[in-house]
């Protein structure tokens, strides 16, 4: 159901004063009139004049959990078409993105060009592939992901983590995504250059992936709560015959525990066609060896591995199943500069040229 949005206008002010680098809907940047509304009716904002209005109410209410409304179009009043919020619903013509997003853009109309095939499709009661979550009835929501409330202290799992995403994804309890701002920390899965909220938070020249440890990717594990058998290390047997040699004889694509260029003969994945790119996809590195944006250059770590990041927008795209069709030779945005997704396989595997 779609709703008028009338008055979001006080919401840059709560932005500008936050000061929770990194983090937002937690500790003191959780503004509960953002979302809840005490008895479903609200005459006017919150300063002393009446002005000042939040987040509207939806026109079906009153909503569970005192809700301003049914929760993807609640957070969707903010992260659609405003420009104090990133937008995370497609493009659809209103305020651009103009920060990037790096988690691209969700569907739920099956409108061109943000076709529900083209990544995660709110409301979709589809089971997700490789795995049985399937949220029915009401369908795929922000919080089957994100938590609302971030994770704000009381919560005996510990520091927040990347993006408010939920440590139990599909209800299996994980490490959750660990992150860092402002300086590099390679204990943890993400590093965000950008320490500043607004800005360029969200853009992908600003967010890295470390690779704590070798054997394992914190992104992977995430997406692993749903997506159950398309992660693993190169030891568990629906990823690879682990009886084989070192990096040969995967199963499914390598998502951890996978060195580019790791296999030394054969016509596996090739440092040197990796660095060829100038504008590389994201992989997970322990040394911080990302490259630079723009710039072709030899490669020295042999520790580079792909996740799922390296392929798919976490939310989707304008491509089939959110693939990234980067070629490597210029700033690709969120959808991919080339005309397949085989150029995005190129970054890395010789075959094809
Ligand atoms: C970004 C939106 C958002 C903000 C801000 C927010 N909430 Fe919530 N809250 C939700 C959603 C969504 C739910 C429903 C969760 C569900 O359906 O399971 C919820 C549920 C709750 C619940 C029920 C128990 C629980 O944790 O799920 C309480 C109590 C609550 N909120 C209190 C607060 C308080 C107090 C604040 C301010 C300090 C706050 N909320 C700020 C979105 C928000
Ligand atoms: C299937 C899981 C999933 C769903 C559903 C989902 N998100 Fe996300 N979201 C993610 C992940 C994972 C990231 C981080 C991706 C990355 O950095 O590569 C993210 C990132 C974000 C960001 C940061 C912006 C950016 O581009 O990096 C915002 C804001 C956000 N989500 C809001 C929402 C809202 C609002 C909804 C519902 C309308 C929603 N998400 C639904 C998984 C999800
Ligand atoms: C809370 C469960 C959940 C999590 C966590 C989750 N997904 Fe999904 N995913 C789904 C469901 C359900 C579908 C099928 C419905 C749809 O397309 O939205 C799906 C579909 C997909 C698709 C196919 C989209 C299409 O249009 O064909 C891709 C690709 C995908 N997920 C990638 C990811 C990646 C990458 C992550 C981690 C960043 C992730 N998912 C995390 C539930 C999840
Ligand atoms: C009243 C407006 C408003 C509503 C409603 C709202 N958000 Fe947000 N959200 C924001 C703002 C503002 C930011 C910070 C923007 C920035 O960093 O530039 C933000 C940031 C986020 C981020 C990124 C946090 C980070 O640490 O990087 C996520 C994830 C997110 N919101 C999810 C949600 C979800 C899920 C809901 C619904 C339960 C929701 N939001 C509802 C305004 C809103
Ligand atoms: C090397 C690139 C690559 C990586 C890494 C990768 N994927 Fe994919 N994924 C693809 C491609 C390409 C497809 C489209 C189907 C195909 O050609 O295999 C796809 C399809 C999917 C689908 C849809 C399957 C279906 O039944 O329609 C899901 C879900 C998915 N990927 C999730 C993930 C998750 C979760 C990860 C990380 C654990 C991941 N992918 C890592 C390239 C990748
Ligand atoms: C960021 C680098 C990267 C990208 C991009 C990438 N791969 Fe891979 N791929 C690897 C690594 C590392 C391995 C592990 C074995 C190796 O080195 O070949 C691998 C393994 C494979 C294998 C199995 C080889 C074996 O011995 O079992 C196939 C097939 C494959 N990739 C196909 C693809 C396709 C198709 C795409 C594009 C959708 C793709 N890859 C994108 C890095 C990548």
């Amino acid at each position: 159901m779609k709703k008028a949005i009338l008055g979001l206008v006080v919401l840059v002010a709560f932005v500008a004063a936050s000061a929770l680098a990194g983090d937002y809907h937690t500790g003191g940047t959780l503004n509960c009139a953002e979302c809840h509304v005490m008895h479903y009716s609200q005459t006017h904002g919150y300063e002393a004049d009446g002005s000042g209005l939040m987040t509207d109410l939806g026109l079906t209410g009153p909503y569970h959990f005192l809700l301003r409304d049914e929760i993807n179009n609640l957070c969707l009043a903010c992260h659609d078409n405003q420009s104090f919020a990133p937008d995370v619903l497609a493009d659809d013509g209103g305020i651009a993105p103009t920060n990037g997003r790096q988690a691209g853009a969700l569907n739920r109309d099956n409108v061109a060009p943000y076709f529900d095939a083209t990544g995660h499709t709110l409301g979709s009661e589809l089971v997700a592939p490789g795995g049985t979550f399937q949220h029915t009835p009401g369908g795929l929501n922000c919080i089957d992901c994100h938590q609302q409330h971030g994770y704000g202290g009381f919560v005996a799992e510990g520091n927040n983590p990347y993006r408010n995403l939920l440590y139990s994804a599909g209800g299996v309890s994980g490490p959750g995504v660990s992150y860092a701002v402002g300086t590099r920390d390679a204990t943890k899965d993400v590093y965000e250059v950008s320490a500043a909220e607004g800005g360029d938070h969200y853009d992908i020249q600003n967010v890295f992936f470390n690779e704590p440890t070798q054997t394992a990717s914190g992104y992977g594990a995430w997406c692993k709560g749903c997506h159950t058998d398309f992660h693993g290390s190169s030891s568990d047997a629906n990823m690879r015959v682990t009886g084989a040699p070192v990096s040969t004889q995967w199963l499914r694509h390598p998502t951890a525990d996978a060195d580019i260029g790791g296999a030394a003969t054969g016509g596996h994945s090739d440092l040197a066609q990796l660095g060829a790119a100038a504008y590389r996809v994201q992989y997970m590195s322990s040394t911080g060896e990302w490259g630079t944006w723009g710039v072709a250059e030899a490669v020295t770590s042999t520790d580079l591995t792909p996740s799922c990041m390296t392929c798919h927008k976490a939310h989707g795209n304008t491509r089939a199943f959110g693939l990234i069709w980067a070629t490597g030779a210029a700033n690709y945005g969120e959808n991919g500069d080339g005309t397949s997704y085989q150029v995005l396989c190129s970054q890395c595997h010789v075959q094809g040229g």
